[in-house]
């Protein structure tokens, strides 16, 4: 197939021109004025849009065993939702259980993904327990392409590790040239406090932000920052919060640590108010780290327009009402997390740059360009560039919408974003040169998503 997207805007490392881009078959082949394309070609005019590259959402959850229940997403559900929100590739967590070996997660991960999705995928290698099998399993997979780990500081008795086995992680990244991404808050702080609140009769969704104060998410950022240091690895701190732990981040990045950190859209647009609110419309807010005082917004957004916060991820990870229930007599059991990969960009765009906060250059920077270059994907990822993949956005600055789980295509029966406004979307989004969205109609391919190496 090839296409000829003519008239656009395109936006893409940090440069705003107009230009048509001729796409054959999965490539961007040409880009240029006034470009010719055979007569079977596909013609698009996109004038008063822009043309982004595919946004790369570099932190979901699809498949997540977690406290005594599974996220409801399938890599077919999940793949539809993200594209329909202009994500054409996404970086799952694999986190398998402490009790699970790393090789039996690898395949169950893949399985689950294999065939599946939409949309071009990949894995973020969790590293949830260290014995003997572990490192030359790591070996493995990184050689394969697998060029990212994850850990747990958090979730004691579930995917969290100790000191001991962070430092073998991290040791083992930077011989490897790995980059360490990190969930970074005080697994027996978290413990200590939520034992000494339930102890005090408070059970409810509104005690899981004190259970988790943010300077036990500073300590975390500290802590992680130092084992990044110790060892020479690059690190990144995953859906940081708060402005106390953004300027313990920053005070490492000074001193020369190689450190890059994401914020994920509900810390940028949602607060704690929202799990105040009590039972279980409390329980759908409830994510970790949790949602912060709205004081840390504008801190937040400033070091995301300056470029001191790389990426805005999702940490989409949907639990439905049901499950958000289990946790209805003791905060700590309400499944963590809150769904976003649909709705990342449309809300960043509005509230970020449609709001005067956000630059369109730094959107696309930290939807799309930023997670390719630090993740081994660019530049066949994050660019519009000839040679890359034809991985396309063509944005309608004009649309106006609302969101609503009812026409959401995510896995799930409530949004934490229900009602907000939205001042653009996608028109039109290709993956790898095929048409995967059009005028708010998924119109891809199940099973077309390939898993990226990197
Ligand atoms: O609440 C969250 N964030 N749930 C998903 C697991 C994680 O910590 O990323
Ligand atoms: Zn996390
Ligand atoms: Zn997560």
């Amino acid at each position: 197939m090839t296409l000829l997207i003519q008239n656009g805007e395109i936006v893409s490392d940090g440069q705003r021109y107009r230009a048509d881009i001729l796409v054959e078959g999965e490539t961007i082949t040409q880009i240029g004025e006034q470009l010719s394309a055979p007569a079977d070609a596909r013609v698009i005019d996109a004038s008063s849009k822009y043309i982004f590259p595919g946004f790369i959402d570099p932190h979901v959850h699809i498949h997540l065993p977690f406290m005594g229940t599974f996220a409801k997403d399938t890599h077919t559900t999940g793949s539809i939702a993200a594209l329909m929100g202009g994500t054409t590739t996404y970086i799952e967590m694999l986190a398998p259980a402490g009790s699970e070996r790393l090789s039996a997660g690898w395949k169950t991960w893949t399985d689950l993904a294999e065939g599946k999705s939409a949309c071009d995928y990949s894995f973020h290698i969790g590293v949830t327990r260290w014995d003997k099998t572990t490192e030359a399993t790591l070996r493995k997979l990184v050689a394969q392409g697998m060029k990212s780990f994850k850990v747990f500081l958090a979730y004691k008795g579930a995917f969290g590790i100790d000191d001991n086995a962070l430092y073998q992680v991290c040791k083992l990244a930077a011989e490897l040239g790995v980059i360490v991404t990190a969930h970074c808050e005080n697994a027996d702080l978290v413990s200590q406090l939520q034992q000494k609140l339930l102890a005090e009769g408070k059970t409810g969704p509104e005690w899981h932000e004190p259970s988790r104060p943010e300077g036990v998410e500073a300590e975390g950022t500290a802590h992680f920052a130092t084992f990044i240091e110790m060892t020479g690895a690059r690190g990144y701190v995953v859906h940081l919060s708060n402005a106390r732990s953004l300027e313990a981040a920053l005070e490492a990045k000074e001193r020369g640590v190689d450190l890059a950190v994401e914020v994920v859209i509900p810390h940028l647009l949602l607060d704690k108010t929202y799990a105040e609110r009590g039972g279980v419309e409390g329980a759908k807010y409830v994510m970790s780290p949790p949602l912060r005082d709205q004081s840390n917004h504008r801190a937040l957004w400033e070091a995301l327009e300056r470029g001191q916060i790389d990426t805005v991820a999702t940490d989409h990870c949907p639990f439905d009402v049901a499950q958000k229930h289990m946790g209805d007599a003791d905060f700590t059991k309400i499944p963590n997390g809150i769904p976003a990969i649909e709705d990342r960009a449309n809300l960043l765009y509005t509230y970020g740059v449609s709001r005067s906060r956000l630059s369109l250059e730094r959107f696309v920077d930290a939807v799309s360009t930023r997670a390719a270059q630090l993740f081994g994907l660019y530049p066949r990822k994050g660019t519009v560039s000839v040679g890359s993949d034809a991985d396309l956005v063509i944005y309608d600055p004009h649309y106006r919408g609302t969101i609503s789980a009812a026409t959401s295509h995510m896995n799930n029966d409530y949004s934490g974003f229900e009602g907000f406004e939205l001042d653009g979307r996608p028109e039109i989004v290709t993956v790898r040169g095929e048409v995967a969205v059009e005028n708010g109609e998924f119109v891809g391919t199940v099973g077309r998503g390939e898993l990226l190496r990197r």
